[in-house]
Formats: C-alpha cells, structure tokens, sequence
C-alpha cells in the first residue's frame, strides 16, 4: 500500500475507554433492526470527529468524504456550534411551538433571507427530517392545487415514510408496498445513461419534454406538483443538462402544478457557485424542501414556500411536536451563520473545482472511471467495467470504498446499481485534503481486482 499522509490536524482525539467494536456491533446485531445497514465488510466504530475528520476507537483518522451522508455541512462538532447548542440546551430543550421562542422565527427569516429575491419563499414550516419535509411540501401543493396526482424522478430520494416512499422511484430499492396510484415518475436527465440512447444538445431535452406525455397520458391531467432534486443524491450525484429543469417546470406549471425542489442534499452553498442547487438550473420553485445541511447533524428540516401556499396549512390542524425546537432551530441558527461568515459557499466553489479538474485528470489514467459529474462539493464518480458498454462496475465500487477506508477515507456510495462513487465532504475540507482524496483515489483503483468480496447489501 502506498504511504498517504492525511494533512495534520490541532485537534487530538480523546483517548476511547468504552467498549470494544466486536461488543459494540454484538449489541447492535441483537437489539437494533436487522434493517439497519452498515458499510463495510467490518463496519467501522467512529468515536469522535472535529470538522472534516472522524477518529475510530483505536485513534486512527478519516477524512469524511461523505459527512454523514451530507449532513455535516460546515465540519464536525465545530466549535462555535458546540458552544451555542451547549448554552440552549442548558437553558431550554423544549417548548413546542404552542409557546413562543425567540429561535424559531429568527431561523425563518434567516431562511428567507438566502431565498433568491423577489421569489417571496418566506414562510417556513420546521420538521425533523428531509421526508417530513416533503410530506409537507407535497400536502400543501395538494391542497393549494385541489389536484393529487404527483410527478418525481425516476432514480430520485425524497425519504423513508410511506409518503416519502412513493415518491421515490427507486426500483428494488425501496419497499414496493408504499405505491401510490398519483405518483407517476419521469426521466430524469441522466445524459451517461440516457434511455434514449440520444446525446445532448441534439437530443433537444428529450427527457424533459417526455413529461408533458407522461402528464397527459398517465395522470388525470391535473397536476398538484413536481417533485426533483436538483442534482440527484442517492440516485449518484445525477447532474441534468441546464435547460432541463426549466423545461420541466414550464411543462409541470401548464398542468396546474406547483413545482417542488427537494434541497435536502443540494442546499446551504454545498454546489458552490450558488447557494440552493435550483439556482444553477435559472428555476423558481414554489416549495423548498430542506434538511441535513440545515443543521451541521441536528435532526433538522423545512418546507419554505410563498404565504399563499402556506396559508392553506391553517384549514386543518397539523402539528410536529419537535418541528422547530429551541435546541434543533439554535443549531441551524448557528450552521448558517458559520456558513456566511467563513464563506464556506466560496470553499465549495473553489475546493469543489479544484476537486473535481483533479478527478477529471484522474479519469485520464483510471480506466474504471466511466464519468466525473456535480457541482461544487457535490461530486459524483462513476465506475465501470468497461467505458464502450458502461457496465456498471458495482463489486470495484465496493473494493473501492473499502480499500479507501484502509487508507483513511470514507466516501459513499450511490446509483441503482451501487456503481457511484458520492464526494461530498463537509464544506470546510481543503485543497491538501482534496488532493489526499484524489492521491487515495488514485492508489486504490491501481489495485481494485473487482473480484465481489467486499459486495455487501
Ligand atoms: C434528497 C433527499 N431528500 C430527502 C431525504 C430524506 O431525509 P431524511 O432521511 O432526513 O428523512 C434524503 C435523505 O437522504 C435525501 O437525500
């Protein structure tokens, strides 16, 4: 194995006394859902992190590539958080929104303030979760509209309730038991792999255009809403050609539809040049939904849309016991003004481009690398065993992750067919740990045999 040097850190990790990872995994194998997944052949024990990096119960380092699944925006247990949440919480935890706290309308206002101007996004609904998120986002499209039926992504995530489990066109991925006869799913605009077998721009956004059938012929015609991702996160960082969404939108809005951008992933600066991902595609949705990113970890998220959308949430009760409590919406308060004051949009600009030529570079001498796709600290890399078939190259993709794991680095992994290779790091990582990344990378596909013993669920 070639010796990679993690760039060094201040921080030293406390020395760990409890107990050992065979007890830890004992435990969680008798008392936890055998639904819980882990990566890795020998899932990993992680006992404390500070920004970019993790520590495992024996002291060694990671970079976190992947920050929690995209939850960690601006790093790991980041000081001035710590010290925030720490003061709440000895303070308040809890009032439910039947009472007043200060917290909670200021990180609505705060929200509406990143909202591009003259959108009127300003009224903020806070939930616990990216799929509580979008029930809400999705109940208040059916309700403004009077319609029900619901358009998504097919490879899209939008979360694990029964209604976030509709709109998640995941084939065998997700539970076929949460079906829903008003979701229909379009094509979403996946040029690698294009259905069509069309090339952009001739193709004159075929995928696109293909929703006003899709609407037409499949549903009652009326529409409540679209729901898409901007850039597709589980689905393996699926970055559409820039018309697309535009395209969509115009289609989606003749039928009466409200358009829904689920910013779970691609939200809070993490695409770099813009601060919500829907702003790189010149689009205006009338929902946002949010989560992860919002709250550095904190089980933390919204649906931000304009007033006379979110009127129609007063016909009835709905409540969220948690949805915007003291201790989540400080956290959030304190995520986004790290994420102003340290420019750490700019750094995913900066790092992100400096991270993606070099995986561009990469591509060059790694013929596993099939494409280098996203914005920003939002990268995707797809592996396959061949570049003329693009037969996707899922068992390297698992040595992969596994032989970058040895060598102090954690990435995810996405795509229907565990394929992607998913970078997105908390927003804070440097260009030293970009180039460690690549460097790891780069050593790691030198020596990938593809021969299935790393292949997990
Ligand atoms: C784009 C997107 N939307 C929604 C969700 C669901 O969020 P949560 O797991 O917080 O419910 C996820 C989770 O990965 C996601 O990636």
């Amino acid at each position: 194995m070639k010796k990679l040097a993690l760039p060094t850190t201040d921080h030293i990790p406390m020395p760990y006394d409890g107990p050992s990872r065979a007890d830890v995994l004992a435990l969680r194998t008798q008392y936890l859902t055998p639904g819980l997944i882990t990566y890795y052949r020998d899932p990993l024990l992680i006992v404390e992190g500070r920004m970019q990096y993790l520590w495992d119960e024996t002291g060694k380092q990671y970079l976190d590539a992947f920050a929690g699944i995209v939850t960690v925006s601006v790093g790991h247990c980041h000081p001035d958080i710590v010290a925030r949440v720490r003061d709440q919480i000895g303070r308040l935890q809890h009032t439910t929104t039947i009472y007043l706290h200060p917290a909670i309308g200021e990180l609505g206002r705060r929200l509406a303030e990143h909202m591009p101007p003259g959108s009127g996004l300003s009224v903020s609904y806070f939930t616990n979760s990216g799929s509580e998120a979008n029930e809400i986002a999705v109940l208040s499209a059916r309700e403004f509209t009077g319609n029900t039926d619901v358009i998504s992504l097919r490879g899209g995530y939008h979360g694990g309730t029964q209604g976030a489990m509709a709109l998640t066109a995941h084939g065998t991925w997700k539970f076929k038991s949460s079906p829903s006869a008003n979701v229909k799913n379009a094509t979403p605009g996946y040029c690698y792999r294009c259905p069509y077998g069309l090339e952009y721009p001739s193709c004159e956004l075929k995928c696109a255009r293909d929703v006003e059938p899709l609407i037409r012929f499949e549903t009652s015609g009326d529409l409540a809403c679209f729901i898409g991702e901007p850039i597709q996160g589980v689905g393996g960082v699926v970055t559409p050609p820039p018309e697309y969404l535009q395209v969509v939108y115009d289609i989606v809005r003749r039928h009466g539809g409200l358009c829904i951008a689920d910013e779970v992933q691609t939200g809070f600066g993490r695409t770099g040049a813009k601060f919500w991902g829907f702003e790189n595609w010149n689009v205006t949705p009338d929902l946002v939904t949010m989560a992860k990113g919002i709250g550095n970890g904190a089980p933390l998220g919204a649906c931000v849309t304009r007033p006379e959308i979110a009127k129609v949430m007063a016909r009835r009760i709905h409540f969220n016991t948690f949805g915007g409590n003291p201790v989540s919406v400080t956290q959030g308060l304190a995520t986004l003004d790290i994420i102003d004051r340290d420019r750490l949009q700019d750094n995913a600009r900066d790092v992100g481009a400096h991270l993606k030529n070099r995986l561009l570079e990469l591509q060059e001498r790694q013929p596993l690398i099939g494409e280098v796709r996203g914005l920003g600290l939002m990268l995707g890399v797809e592996l396959v065993k061949d570049r003329r078939t693009k037969e996707p190259a899922a068992a390297e993709t698992a040595e992969v992750m596994e032989l970058a794991k040895e060598r102090g680095l954690l990435i995810g992994k996405g795509g229907l067919d565990g394929n992607i290779l998913r970078i997105k790091p908390p927003l804070c990582i440097t260009k030293a740990d970009a180039d460690f990344l690549v460097d790891c990378l780069d050593d790691v596909l030198s020596t990938v045999s593809g021969d299935g013993a790393f292949v997990s669920r």
